[in-house]
């Protein structure tokens, strides 16, 4: 990391989508290179609610990574190296419970991994390639808890300082590998089994951080109903990559005074 980097007294990292890069007072763009190479965008640093954030755009400037081709680990080794004390990962989901509704946010305490093939260890040991921590020794993540409380509650009170909006608290967000959506089958297993949610970006993010020994929480907008109510009188349909957006769109602001209100809140 050059000293500019080090300089810029980042505190939190925030990864999310592209419109998050006006919020930000007096930001620096920096490019970092990383061991897995660069980090999905530039880097931009900049001040929001008297807060030192670095914001990196999960999925690139112009969303060109598709879900499984995020480079996760080059993105969470960039917010280690610029030495942030948390992260929030802002993400959308389906619902798959129907008390949580389109436009709702769930800060999310539980994860199941459904995803194939994505590298999600920084100590991949044995590999035989030359990464940093893949010669390292062998280690196991704890993952009971996949996110922090220290995170999570900012995030939680920040739900009330937002007019008209409804943050649950808690819930269990299911990763998929995508990129395609799921079958009406595995959407009504997921809800059989008592998950909250569907996503396609919260795993490896969550363990790499955890590896890097940073505070992660996910604050996930409710974009669509995933594959439809189970008696199929969802007046919507299944989810769509437009319906998503659609909801996304609408939501920039939101998200982005969740974040204002709950950054003085965050790790020091
Ligand atoms: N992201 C937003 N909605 C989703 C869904 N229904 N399934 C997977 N990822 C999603």
């Amino acid at each position: 990391l050059d000293d500019r980097a080090a300089d810029l007294g980042a505190e939190v990292g925030v990864f999310g989508g592209s419109g998050f890069y006006e919020f930000l007072d007096d930001a620096v763009d920096v490019e970092i290179t990383t061991p897995y190479g660069a980090p999905a965008s530039k880097v931009s640093v900049g001040t929001m609610a008297g807060r030192r954030v670095a914001f990196i755009a999960r999925h690139g400037d112009a969303h060109q990574f598709v879900a499984h081709r995020v480079p996760f680990r080059a993105n969470v080794w960039a917010m280690a190296s610029l030495g942030v004390r948390s992260i929030v990962a802002p993400c959308s989901v389906g619902t798959l419970q129907p008390e949580l509704a389109v436009g709702d946010f769930v800060v999310v305490d539980q994860l199941v991994d459904r995803t194939n093939g994505r590298s999600d260890t920084f100590y991949d040991v044995g590999s035989g390639n030359s990464m940093p921590g893949s010669h390292g020794p062998v280690h196991h993540q704890p993952f009971a808890d996949p996110y922090a409380e220290s995170v999570r509650r900012p995030l939680i009170e920040a739900g009330a300082h937002v007019e008209g909006l409804t943050v649950h608290d808690g819930g269990t967000m299911v990763v998929i590998n995508g990129p395609r959506f799921s079958t009406r089958a595995e959407s009504q297993w997921f809800s059989a089994m008592g998950w909250s949610v569907v996503n396609m970006t919260g795993y490896p993010e969550a363990v790499l951080a955890a590896e890097a020994g940073i505070p992660y929480a996910s604050v996930a907008l409710v974009t669509d109903r995933d594959a439809g109510v189970a008696d199929g009188t969802d007046e919507h349909g299944p989810v769509t990559m437009e319906m998503v957006m659609e909801v996304v769109g609408q939501n920039v602001d939101t998200v982005k005074q969740l974040i204002e209100h709950a950054l003085p809140h965050l790790p020091e």
